[in-house]
């Protein structure tokens, strides 16, 4: 129900096998004080973190292959308002980095303070996010690009006004004329521009995932606690799995609202209803306020919500069940979730060109 089709993307091989031969890999090197402050087994432990091995490999599109030309100027695209109608919003706006590319608001503002019916989620690791939006329906970053720049709500831009900046900006101009060579100007291949920037916006190692690698001291035992909880007890896994912590799948977590999410989109199944993408866990403290809607400000409310703060509806995933968890679970969840937070350098803003 989740993926659609990776076929037309390069995935790494590479990352794929490295994955499948973790755990044995692990089990050789975790020193067993990893363990002690742990109530698991050696080996289980191991096997469970082994699903969580960061990939070595950026996927790619086949059709828009990755170039550090293309990316620097889909970067500097990303950041120029001078796409938008107004000339006062680009991208960062609300993809903002610093707030781990989301805007720290509950629902996205765009062009003349329009506020938007969703919170904006981070482009951190889109490469690997498809489909996108909350709704999936993006099937690419290629497709999704294009949304934005043309929306009354958000950039409030034009084909037209898109087109006169690439032009009258030589820098544009003669770039997408070397990388797109013998086509015509256009807003899909700015779009194109756009999502090889977006996916060179990866997060580097976590805490995590130095813990992951074998260094013992990198998280604190309530963090490792949380982590075991995180698989087991609490159940968090099945839905947040992989080292995205995300299936990029859709489901009813027991939001209250409206919004039927995927199930505007894919009609007729109820589990769909009010169901909307798993978001990724990577840097999520730096990401409140949470949910779609935005509407939950805090890491110990969104584990309150699971424990016990949803709603029962038909279209409830049948994964989510009262929990019952002690305020220490809770606590070492909450603890678990910020050693997930990538130790990057500072992002450099773009001098745009005139
Ligand atoms: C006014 C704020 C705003 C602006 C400007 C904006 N976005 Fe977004 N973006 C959002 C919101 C809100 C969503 C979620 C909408 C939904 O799911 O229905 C979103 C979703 C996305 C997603 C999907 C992420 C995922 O994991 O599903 C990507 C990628 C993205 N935007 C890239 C861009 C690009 C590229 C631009 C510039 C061309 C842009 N955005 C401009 C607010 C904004
Ligand atoms: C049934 C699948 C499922 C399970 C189980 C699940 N989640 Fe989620 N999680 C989701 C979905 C889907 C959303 C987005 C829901 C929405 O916005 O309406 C979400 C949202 C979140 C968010 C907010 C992310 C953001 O960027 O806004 C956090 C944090 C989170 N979950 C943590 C957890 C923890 C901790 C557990 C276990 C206690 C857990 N989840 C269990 C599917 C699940």
């Amino acid at each position: 129900m989740g993926r659609t089709t990776f076929g037309k993307f390069v995935r790494g091989s590479v990352a794929v096998a490295a994955l499948a031969c973790g755990a044995v890999a692990l089990a050789q090197t975790l020193p067993d004080s990893a363990v002690s402050a742990l109530s698991i087994d050696p080996l289980a432990l191991s096997k469970m973190l082994a699903d969580y091995r960061r990939p070595n490999t950026i996927p790619e599109s086949a059709d828009n292959p990755t170039t550090p030309y293309k990316a620097q100027l889909g970067k500097m695209l990303f950041f120029d308002p001078r796409l938008s109608g107004s000339g006062s919003i680009s991208c960062a706006s609300c993809h903002n980095p610093s707030f781990a590319w989301q805007d720290g608001l509950a629902k996205g503002v765009g062009d003349h303070g329009h506020v938007l019916g969703r919170h904006t989620p981070t482009i951190l690791n889109s490469a690997w996010a498809e489909p996108l939006f909350w709704d999936g329906r993006a099937d690419s970053l290629e497709q999704q690009a294009m949304g934005p720049m043309l929306a009354a709500a958000e950039m409030a831009g034009s084909p037209e006004k898109v087109l006169e900046t690439i032009n009258t900006v030589p820098e544009y101009r003669d770039g997408m004329t070397k990388v797109f060579p013998g086509e015509k100007l256009s807003v899909e291949n700015v779009a194109k521009l756009l999502a090889v920037f977006e996916r060179t916006v990866v997060s580097s190692d976590a805490p995590f995932d130095q813990w992951v690698k074998g260094n013992t001291n990198a998280i604190s035992d309530s963090a490792k606690r949380g982590f075991v909880l995180f698989n087991t007890k609490a159940n968090c896994a099945s839905c947040h799995s992989g080292w995205r912590f995300t299936d990029d799948g859709f489901h009813d977590i027991g939001i209250a609202g409206d919004d039927m999410g995927r199930g505007k989109i894919v009609a007729g199944i109820v589990q769909l209803e009010r169901a909307f993408k798993t978001p990724t866990l990577r840097n999520i403290v730096q990401r409140a306020p949470y949910m779609h809607d935005g509407s939950v400000r805090t890491l110990e409310a969104v584990v309150d919500h699971y424990d016990h703060g949803f709603i029962q509806r038909p279209s409830l995933s049948d994964q989510v069940k009262p929990l019952h968890l002690t305020d220490q679970e809770k606590a070492d969840i909450v603890a678990f979730m910020k050693t997930l937070t990538s130790m990057d350098a500072p992002v450099e803003y773009p001098v745009l060109p005139r």
